[in-house]
């Protein structure tokens, strides 16, 4: 049996064991997938423990991507440029690789809902380490244009200059926010506060998509904004389970149909 984890603190209201248990069923594999709430101070020790016990692999989340970061011995692009791992693979040379599957996992889930990247003008909400995971794949798209907006301008800016070279982005706060938008995300955690961004009202194009990181049983306040508005509103819980689903190929290569594992999360929310 090979053994996954997911690393956090906390981490007990994780999906990811549920998630990987779901794809591993799917596939016929014999896996073993635990939540494990590693010590603020020393992630990569935690990790090193988990590999000596037989660990082959790991997803990581809050506050742990930037210190897998900083442990792995490679990394794919778009880790590189997000500086930030949310997917730990150990190498049959015993090596540690890195990726970040965020960024790609919110692109299928946005073409899984028919919303057209290639040439199409993208918003972008909020400028802190969710929003640097998803640039390179968003880019990678061709959209016409990116802007990202950020309640600290300056924020903003640096982040469209660090990723220029990959494509049309520019960055500012949201005064400089000029729609219609094809696409709108929602990367702030503002939602958690049950707050919303200072946004005009003909912020979308006729068949714009609304995407919000976050989910819950209820939209949150900007997708319930947004759908007052005639945008198609998509939640954050597709875009969990299509990164869980590029960790899962990663490790196994395997894919595992995400449509019924959504399903059922949904129903339990
Ligand atoms: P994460 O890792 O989730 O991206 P983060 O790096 O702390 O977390 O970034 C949080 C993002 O949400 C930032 O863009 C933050 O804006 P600032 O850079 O100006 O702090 C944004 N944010 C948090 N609360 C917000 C609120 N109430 N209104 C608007 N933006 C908010």
């Amino acid at each position: 049996t090979d053994r996954y984890c997911v690393f956090g603190h906390p981490v007990g209201h994780s999906k990811s064991p549920a998630i990987h248990a779901d794809f591993a069923d799917q596939v016929g594999d014999d896996i073993e997938y635990v939540a494990t709430e590693a010590p603020l101070d020393d992630f990569a020790g935690a990790w090193r423990r988990f590999v000596a016990e037989g660990g082959r692999g790991a997803n990581v989340t809050v506050p742990f991507k930037e210190q897998a970061f900083r442990l792995c011995d490679t990394l794919s692009e778009r880790a590189r440029r997000a500086g930030a791992v949310n997917t730990l693979i150990l190498g049959d040379d015993g090596e540690t690789r890195g990726d970040t599957t965020d960024g790609i996992g919110l692109v299928r889930d946005l073409e899984r809902h028919g919303v057209a990247l290639a040439g199409a003008r993208i918003l972008v909400l909020g400028a802190g380490g969710a929003v640097r995971g998803v640039l390179e794949p968003l880019l990678a798209q061709g959209p016409a244009s990116l802007r990202v907006a950020n309640r600290t301008a300056a924020k903003a800016e640096a982040l469209a200059v660090d990723f220029r070279d990959l494509g049309a982005i520019v960055g500012g706060g949201f005064e400089a926010v000029e729609g219609p938008y094809d696409l709108v995300i929602n990367g702030t955690s503002a939602s958690l506060a049950g707050d919303l961004p200072p946004l005009p009202d003909d912020l979308f194009t006729p068949r714009a998509t609304a995407h919000d990181m976050m989910y819950g049983a209820e939209p949150t306040v900007f997708l319930h904004w947004a759908a007052e508005r005639g945008a198609q509103t998509v939640d954050g819980l597709g875009m969990l389970v299509e990164q869980a689903a590029e960790s899962f190929f990663q490790w196994r290569g395997r894919r595992p149909d995400t449509a019924p594992v959504l399903e059922r999360l949904r129903q339990a929310l």
